[in-house]
């Protein structure tokens, strides 16, 4: 049976429907004092719990409901992560920080046999989690969200980070060249970007990323494109998380359109990948 947690309950559904696993029911009661619980109708010996991870209570409700289902029977449970959060804090950089993608992983390890994280920022969170997890990989369907007339395109990543990326979506879209900018982060909101010499003049660009949080790495990467005269800027990721003015400040610096997945559900979400994790089930 798949149990949703409550950030990605429309990607369970769909991943049901894809599967034809049955989907479980959840219900939250509330507490007075800011607690909250979980309840599922779990029945079964594998569990499957799908429970994107973007905030601290998405987290908490995971760990409820692993403990929930392993205490209604459950003899197997898989724990798909379609986003993970603090997967991008995988570095310590000052003394007497946290590693806490690792801090995160130990703790849903703790109560699943094995993990399936979709695109998590670095592979090597995978090595966190004391049970086998692997990283599956859904930029392929990126290219299925793009307009299909495409000339000449241009696949660019906004740093080095994201270039397997920009050459998976590429391949699966079947034509086009692809580059890379590099990023020096400055801060949480601040980045630098040391564009590359390629030629966008005319072209349509595709600014490829793992995740769009503030939008400031892809909008200062599009307005060098809009400066150097690109045809049409388009921008997709696997997560988008869009916060604060993300959308304003893309528009602003030229984007026409952005296209996402269903790892995190937004108005730009134009695909999912439920097929692929339903195959990878
Ligand atoms: C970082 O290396 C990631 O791949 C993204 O580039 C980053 O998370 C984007 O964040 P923001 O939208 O806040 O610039």
């Amino acid at each position: 049976m798949i149990i949703s947690g409550s950030a990605s309950i429309s990607l369970a559904s769909s991943l049901s429907s894809h599967s034809k696993i049955p989907l479980g029911k959840t219900t939250h009661q509330n507490f007075p004092d800011g607690e909250f619980m979980v309840q599922t109708n779990f029945k079964g010996d594998h569990g499957i719990i799908i429970a994107a991870t973007r905030s601290a209570s998405d987290h908490l409700e995971l760990l409820q409901l692993q403990d929930a289902i392993r205490e209604a029977g459950a003899t197997k449970i898989t724990t798909i992560l379609p986003y993970m959060g603090y997967a991008r804090q995988d570095t310590v950089f000052e003394p007497g920080q946290p590693l806490s993608a690792r801090a995160m992983a130990r703790s849903i390890g703790t109560g699943t046999d094995r993990v399936i994280i979709v695109n998590p920022h670095k592979n090597t969170v995978c090595d966190y989690f004391g049970v086998p997890a692997i990283a599956l990989d859904a930029s392929p369907v990126l290219a299925q969200t793009l307009p299909t007339n495409l000339e000449n395109p241009l696949f660019l990543a906004p740093d080095a980070g994201a270039i397997s990326l920009a050459k998976s979506v590429r391949d699966a879209y079947g034509t086009g060249d692809t580059d890379y900018f590099e990023k020096d982060r400055i801060s949480s909101t601040e980045v630098q970007i040391s564009p590359s010499t390629v030629d966008v003049a005319g072209r349509d660009v595709i600014c490829v990323d793992d995740i769009i949080s503030t939008g400031t790495t892809t909008s200062k990467s599009a307005r060098i494109l809009h400066d150097r005269g690109a045809k049409t800027i388009f921008v997709t990721c696997i997560h988008a998380l869009l916060v604060e003015d993300a959308r304003k400040m893309l528009s602003d610096s030229g984007v026409g359109a952005i296209y996402t997945t269903d790892t995190i559900v937004t108005p730009e979400t134009k695909v999912s990948i439920a097929p692929l994790l339903a195959k990878l089930l």
